[in-house]
């Protein structure tokens, strides 16, 4: 298949005119929806964007998952990096094809995804959890978009330090991120973006007086706020709820200070 038609294998998201979605894996299986059944194997060699009908009569639009889609459907048991957060963070960081990226932790798998998919086939993604219930979950949720063997899953508390050396970037999404810095100086290269993501403005205070402390250069703090708006061309306006508050982006450079490399700063 050229991409442009749909394969066996293939994610799709059905899109209902209402805007209710479903993930499905694409083969020959009857799926079922609240809207009806839907024959997975008629969509096989059709375009993407074609409409398919339920048993019920229903029509659904059948979509190509964008990386947007497919973190918002991703099986969740923690606080996970929402996609208006993922984006900006993926360009402060520079992730691309080949890069090395660590991050810790690993959660459900959300910036895991989102890394996996902009390094590509060619780059890697050290991912970080002491929990292993929550390794495991994020590997199915990485497996089931076809993207886990970018991704190197490791069950180790950050508190014993990261393995690599030199890594293009590091994302630190824990509730203490001071307590490892040094961890994510040494495996750091030189110049590169450490991103830390935290929920109170205590926690960004404290995050700030370690990296000054740490070697770190370039601190910047920032918030994402995203409206979302009603599509309607003759009633446009905004949506009646938003998520007012997910968390704090900090951002700052590895300085190579050589105090800090011989570990000779003062206090
Ligand atoms: C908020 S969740 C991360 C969510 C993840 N970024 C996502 O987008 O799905 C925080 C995770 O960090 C893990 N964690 C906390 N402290 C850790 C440590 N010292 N070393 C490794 N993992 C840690 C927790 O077990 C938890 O799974």
């Amino acid at each position: 298949m050229d991409g442009k038609k749909i394969g066996r294998g293939d994610l799709a998201l059905l899109v209902s005119k209402e805007g209710k979605e479903f993930l499905v894996q694409v083969d020959e299986r009857l799926f079922g929806t609240h809207l009806g059944n839907v024959d997975l194997g008629n969509l096989l060699g059709q375009s993407w964007g074609c409409i398919t009908t339920t048993h019920r009569g229903k029509e659904l639009y059948v979509l190509k998952p964008s990386l947007h889609d497919l973190t918002r459907h991703i099986k969740r048991r923690t606080q996970i990096i929402f996609p208006k957060d993922l984006g900006f963070i993926l360009m402060k960081l520079e992730v691309g094809p080949g890069k090395r990226v660590i991050e810790c932790g690993t959660g459900s798998g959300s910036l895991t995804l989102a890394l996996a998919w902009m390094a590509g086939p060619t780059g890697r993604v050290i991912s970080y959890e002491k929990e292993e219930a929550f390794s495991l979950l994020a590997r199915e949720n990485l497996e089931r978009v076809g993207l886990a063997d970018r991704v190197e899953f490791k069950l180790k508390d950050a508190r014993e330090g990261f393995d690599e050396r030199d890594v293009d970037a590091l994302f630190l999404d824990v509730r203490n991120p001071w307590d490892y810095l040094e961890q994510a100086y040494q495996a750091l290269a030189g110049g590169h973006t450490l991103g830390i993501l935290v929920p109170t403005t205590n926690q960004v205070s404290r995050t700030l007086e370690g990296l000054a402390q740490n070697g770190f250069v370039h601190a910047e703090v920032c918030e994402i706020l995203m409206r979302r708006y009603k599509a309607n061309p003759e009633r446009l306006r905004p949506e009646d709820r938003m998520v007012a508050h997910t968390g704090f982006l900090i951002f700052a450079r590895k300085g190579t200070l050589k105090e800090v490399e011989d570990g000779t700063l003062p206090e």
